[in-house]
This record gives C-alpha cells, structure tokens and sequence, in this order.
C-alpha cells in the first residue's frame, strides 16, 4: 500500500529534513525549505531486491560499443561543446539565464539535424509560439515533431508512441508527475521527472536535450542535485546585452570540459561565430594608448581577444581596481609584479580593465597582454597593432610557458598580425614555418625594454 508522507527539502541544495526550519542547516540559505508529499509505497527489504533478476558483470571486452557512435547535430559549434556530437542515451542538460537563448537554439538544432526524427517537448511555449519563432530562425525540418505538454506520464507515453532519434525537452522546471504532490519546479518534481525520462531515453537510446533554468546565484535551479544524474551540463552564458553568447561544458563525460561555442544572436537566429578572433578584436585602435592583443586559447581553439586597461590617478584614499572578464585576484598580482619586479608606482592609479567582447578568459596566457595594456595606460604609449603577446606571467617576473604555442603562433599569423612575444622557456617551436616575426621573451622588464625602449 502507497502511503504518503510529508518531508521538507531546501529549493537550493536539496537537502530533506523532517521538520521545517527558517534556515537550512545544510547550505545556510534563508526560507528555502518548503513542504513536499512523497509517495513512499515501497516496503521493500534487501532480502526480497536480492532475488530479482540481475545483470551480470562483464569484463571490458565483453561490453558492446556498438550503440555509442556519436551524430552531429549539425551545428559546429554545439558539436565541439559536445565533444564531437550527440552520444545515443545521453542526456544533455543546457542550462542558463532566462531570455539568453536556450529555447532558440535548441530549436535551431532540432529543425536542422537531417534524417533524424525530433520530439520537441515544450512546456513554456504553445504550438503556435513555437511556430512563430520558427519563422524567424532558417531550417525547416520536416521531421521534427512538437509537442506541449508538462505531465510526465503524459511524456513517456509520446516517447514510446513516436520512438523520436533526439528528444528536447523545454524545460525541465515545467514537467511534473502526479505521484508527487508538490508543485511543478519543486526538486523532488525535477528529480523524479529527470529520473523517468532518463530510463526512458537509456532503455531506447534516444539522446536528450534538457533545458533547466538558472537561479540568481547562477546555478542550475534546484538542481544541484540533477547535475550529478545527467551525462553533461552546458551552460549558455553572456551578457544578455551583448550579441555573443558562450556556450560551454561545465561537466562532460563525453569529452572535454575545456571546449568553447560561440554564438551571435541576431534578428534571425543565434548565428555560429567560427572565427571569434575577428569579432574579439574588433576595430583595431590604432595609436591608441592602453590596448594590447593576447592570443589566447580555449579548450583546443585559438583566437585572439583584445586587452584594454585604463590607468588614472587615483582621486582620493584607496586606489580602484576593478576588471571585467578577468579575475581581479590575478590582476592585483600582475600589478603587485610590476611594482616590485620592473619598478612601476602604480600605488596610487586607479586601474581598470576590461576584455574585448564581455568574455570571461581564464587562460593564463594572457597575462602579458594585461601587464603590457596596463603600462601602455600608464605611460600614454600606444602599442604597435601589428603585435600580439602569448605568456603567463610569475610571481618573479618571468614569462612563464604557455600551452598550445604553435597554434597561438599560426593564428596570429592567419590574422595578419606581424609580430608576436612569446615566452623564451618554450622550447622546440618550428620558428621557420612561420612568416610572423617572433619575439621570445624571458621576463616583464626585458619585454617592456623591446616594446617601450625607443618610444619613451
Ligand atoms: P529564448 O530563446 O526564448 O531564451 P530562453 O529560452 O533562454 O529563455 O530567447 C532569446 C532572446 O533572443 C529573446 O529575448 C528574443 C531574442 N531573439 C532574437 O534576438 N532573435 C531571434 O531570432 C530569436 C528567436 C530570439
Ligand atoms: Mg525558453
């Protein structure tokens, strides 16, 4: 016999707790916890799960592969966030702010993957807002099916009855079952409905795309929990105010977590951006102080983003630092470098800087490029825009090796830059396949001395 019973779980980190509480002991969260009904109908014992049928373990050669091969969602950029394109299966969860474009490109990719059969499920928009948006975006699928409905058990049927090749489920928030009393977006809804429609797609081999909204804190709502459940988490990021989206893998078990989509959302669609360094340096400044180029890398893509600093007296007390795009922590190191390794009084500038194009860059190899913008700032001294920097700066001063230099090198080159710094501790780089001249340097004040020397 079912019975019911009634637990109290915190909407942010799901812990349950059997009475409720103003603050959750667990992740001191205030007025979190909120009443749900379980259905705890199971009276199973060890003893009676120990008699069921169970598989069998298999060594490593006895495991079939055969139903892993990936397919391409046809959408570059999504592919290589993927690891290479869909695994049968898998469950995909895209996650991100509301109004940043998950619904849009999930869309997107359902209308443009040919030969395969798609069930769009939505449960945020009707039919005919779905239909409306399609006629904004290119692609026309004929074999995609659309769907609104939030009932679970409603879902699994139509799963069943069309045997979809992907299914897209948007969003998760909104699916709910009737063997849970509390509310649609409630975290035992979300676990139980990612639960039903996980066995469902695992038992068929259908992969699936499931969107999840974000809360404030930027984490995927309620879910913490569903991260560990689902194969990989993307998360669709950017400025809601700027045209460029970034889409990246925060968990994988596919592939790498380093790689980088970017997106530019236009009147039309979310549109690839294959070559990012065009757009992330944008309009050269020319002979303009306080900018510097960095080739950078992300995952296994290079490109090139542009650096700006603003250095200015500081008006009264203590002096701001602020950054966008790049961890403060790391920029107050750099400059504490420039003090007390190349003797630069920087005690009292206020120092802001700022990365091309509202990205987040955590690629040390642009460290030179900060330092080199920032002096630029300060001295009032343009840098050549022909010249381009790669190197990771140490607390000693030292230009630190950077990963990936050959390919920071050819992209420079491709870009039609025609010089770059690089690091002197990166050994065995094949200089004479390349036209760029390029500039090995051991440490901060040997560089400033090539860069800065004449002009000053
Ligand atoms: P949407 O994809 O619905 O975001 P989410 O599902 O993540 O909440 O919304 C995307 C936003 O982009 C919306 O504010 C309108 C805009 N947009 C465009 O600029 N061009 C387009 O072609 C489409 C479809 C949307
Ligand atoms: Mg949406």
């Amino acid at each position: 016999m079912a019975k019911t019973k009634t637990i109290y779980v915190c909407q942010n980190c799901g812990v349950t707790t059997p009475k409720w509480a103003g603050k959750c002991n667990s992740c001191d969260e205030w007025n979190t916890i909120v009443e749900e009904i379980e259905v705890v109908g199971k009276n199973k014992t060890l003893a009676t799960m120990v008699s069921r049928n169970l598989s069998k373990p298999l060594t490593l050669n006895e495991i079939e592969t055969g139903k892993t091969d990936r397919f391409t969602t046809s959408n570059e950029e999504l592919d290589r966030v993927l690891g290479g394109g869909l695994v049968p299966g898998s469950i995909v969860l895209l996650g991100g702010e509301p109004g940043i474009g998950k619904s849009t490109l999930a869309l997107q990719v359902a209308m443009s993957i040919p030969h395969k059969l798609v069930l769009y499920i939505s449960g945020e928009e009707s039919l005919e807002q779905i239909k409306l948006r399609s006629t904004r975006l290119s692609g026309n699928n004929e074999g995609c099916l659309f769907l609104s409905e939030t009932s679970l058990e409603n879902i699994l049927v139509q799963i069943d009855q069309v045997k979809p090749d992907i299914l897209v489920i948007d969003s998760i928030q909104t699916v709910s079952t009737e063997l849970i009393e509390s509310s649609a977006g409630s975290i035992s809804q979300i676990r139980e409905s990612t639960a039903g429609i996980m066995k469902k797609a695992k038992a068929l081999s259908i992969p699936v795309i499931l969107i999840g909204h974000i809360n404030k804190e930027g984490s995927i709502a309620g879910p913490k929990v569903l991260e560990h459940v689902v194969d990989t988490v993307l998360q669709f990021e950017g400025d809601r105010n700027f045209m460029y989206r970034i889409l990246r893998a925060s968990k994988n078990r596919f592939g790498s977590t380093n790689e980088m989509g970017i997106f530019e959302m236009s009147h039309d669609g979310l549109r690839q951006v294959s070559n990012p360094s065009e757009l992330l340096i944008g309009a050269h400044h020319q002979g303009l102080s306080g900018t510097a180029v960095a080739a950078a890398t992300e995952g296994a893509r290079p490109f090139l983003i542009e650096v700006q600093s603003l250095v200015s007296s500081a008006a009264y007390g203590n002096p701001q630092r602020s950054s966008t795009g790049f961890d403060t922590r790391r920029m107050n190191m750099l400059l504490a470098v420039l003090e007390k390794r190349a003797g630069f009084k920087l005690i009292s500038k206020d120092v802001f800087l700022n990365i091309a194009g509202g990205i987040k860059v955590a690629d040390p190899a642009i460290d030179l490029a900060v330092i080199i913008a920032v002096l630029s700032s300060n001295f009032d001294l343009a840098v050549d825009h022909n010249i381009c920097f790669a190197g990771e700066v140490g607390l000693t001063g030292e230009v630190r090796p950077v990963s990936r230099v050959e390919q920071r090198i050819a992209e420079a080159e491709k870009l039609g830059f025609q010089q770059i710094f690089i690091p002197f501790a990166n050994k065995g780089i094949h200089t004479q396949k390349f036209i760029i001249d390029i500039c090995r340097v051991k440490n901060v004040p040997e560089t400033l001395k090539l860069l800065f020397q004449n002009k000053k």
